[in-house]
């Protein structure tokens, strides 16, 4: 097998490093966009499961913002857990970061519920069995008005921006597993599981910040 196949999947960006933190040009983009939307929809002292924390900056900014949320940070990558790790060392209620393979069978086992399970840039990034592995373990990890929350880029029809259509050819030719996820193929497949897309939130640059709860 290839190494692009073997190896666990990073960012695609120069994450800056300063001892085991690393720092991503993305996230520093992105965090106080993502914040804003999480912070006005999460419930008082949430408790919130984060896949694919990368380097934990989202958790970090989010936490400084809301001192009353606990953020459970989780990985596959071992430098990014280093780097996740020393953030929860720092942060007041960022936790050290749980070993996570959003893509193994019955990765959720022996996680407590949450209030919002949230995943950013990961599974345009990521085999879709990592985005089958969210949508079937959120009805059992999310508790009662608890919400799924993806950030990123998405194929939406005719009007998917052509720099993500160029994204997707991008992730495609190195990973034929990866690619930017049609946003009703993402939404069928919550569907299936019992989550209904309730808002769709437009982003800067062409992402989207999709939100799913319990349909009943
Ligand atoms: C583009 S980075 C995004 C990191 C972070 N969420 C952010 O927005 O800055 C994608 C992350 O997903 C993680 N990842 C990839 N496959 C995964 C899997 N099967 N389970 C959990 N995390 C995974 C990678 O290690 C990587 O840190």
């Amino acid at each position: 097998m290839s190494p692009e196949k073997t190896s666990p999947v990073v960012a695609l960006e120069d994450r800056k490093r300063e001892a085991a933190k690393l720092y991503s040009p993305s996230a520093a983009r992105n965090r106080e966009p993502v914040r804003a939307v999480l912070a006005e929809r999460l419930p008082e002292r949430a408790r919130i499961l984060e896949i694919g924390s990368g380097t934990g900056e989202h958790g970090e900014a989010c936490c400084a913002a809301r001192p009353d949320i606990r953020w459970q940070l989780t990985e596959i990558d071992p430098d990014s857990l280093a780097s996740c790790a020393a953030r929860a060392e720092e942060t007041d209620g960022l936790l050290a970061p749980l070993s996570v393979d959003a893509g193994a069978p019955d990765w959720a086992r022996g996680i407590d519920p949450v209030d919002a399970l949230v995943s950013l840039n990961v599974i345009h990034i990521a085999p879709w069995r990592v985005a089958e592995g969210l949508a079937e373990s959120a009805a059992s990890l999310l508790r009662e008005n608890g919400f799924v929350f993806l950030y990123g880029p998405f194929l939406d029809g005719d009007a998917t921006a052509p720099s993500n259509l160029e994204f997707d050819a991008s992730l495609k030719s190195r990973n034929p597993e990866w690619g930017v996820r049609p946003i009703n193929t993402v939404t069928d497949l919550f569907a299936r599981h019992g989550l209904t897309l309730t808002e769709r939130i437009e982003m800067p640059a062409n992402n989207l910040s999709l939100i799913f709860r319990s349909a009943a």
